[in-house]
């Protein structure tokens, strides 16, 4: 049911496609719809140019038959579609539960336009419930750790921090750094805990994205909605 949902928001996203865009392609299950049918119109003739937020996504796109670029390539984007795990008031977003958010920050902050696509078990009154993915470098993690545990008490905020793991190892990002999922519970005030862990050196960046979605296509039972930031 929520998969069927996510692949009406993603083929909702297609009509927002135009020729000669130039898109950041998103990662996740729902996005992975999104570059699904991307592909189909590709194949009918479309002509885009996509810059993947993650390796995951650079080779779904690619075996799909989307020409690719980079950033440095091509610095500029008009459109950038992908998912998120919680979207709050103000389209203030939870992303990284796929472990992408660092590369899907700098896409969607390089994108005219970030196109939020989810189906409506994503939308929030008030973000934390999906524990907060914090990226951090691997050198001084207890540091760091004690450092994001000291930060967040400050703002009246507590919880577990967990190294995310993977198949019996330590999670590595596609910048080869670690996550700590922080489980605050609910966030009142995303800006302050934002600004709170941008600023600890050993954090590298957080799923907290703020002013970065302009719009998002949330899909439910009674059909698909456009919310605007
Ligand atoms: C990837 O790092 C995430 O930000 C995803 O966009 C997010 O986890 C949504 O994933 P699903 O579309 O799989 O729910």
């Amino acid at each position: 049911m929520s998969d069927d949902l996510k692949k009406k928001a993603a083929q909702a996203a297609l009509a927002h496609v135009r020729g000669g865009m130039k898109l950041g392609l998103g990662t996740g299950s729902t996005a992975a719809h999104f570059i699904e049918g991307l592909a189909e119109k590709v194949r009918a003739g479309l002509d885009v140019i996509g810059v993947p937020t993650s390796e995951q996504t650079a080779r779904q796109a690619t075996h799909a038959g989307i020409e690719l670029s980079s950033l440095d390539e091509t610095p500029r984007l008009d459109l950038t579609v992908d998912g998120a795990d919680e979207i709050g008031p103000g389209l203030v977003l939870i992303k990284g539960g796929g472990g992408a958010l660092l590369r899907e920050k700098i896409v969607a902050y390089a994108s005219e336009q970030m196109l939020v696509i989810a189906d409506e078990a994503k939308v929030v009154h008030s973000l934390g419930a999906f524990p907060l993915p914090i990226e951090v470098v691997s050198f001084g993690l207890a540091a760091t750790r004690i450092a994001i545990e000291t930060a967040a008490d400050r703002l009246g905020l507590a919880g577990e921090l967990t190294l995310r793991q993977h198949a019996g190892q330590t999670y590595q990002t596609d910048s080869g750094n670690f996550i700590l999922d922080a489980s605050f519970g609910p966030i009142s005030d995303p800006q302050a805990l934002a600004s709170t862990l941008a600023a600890i050196p050993g954090v590298v960046e957080h799923g907290l994205f703020i002013g970065l979605a302009s719009s998002a296509l949330i899909a439910g039972a009674g059909g698909v909605r456009k919310i605007k930031a």
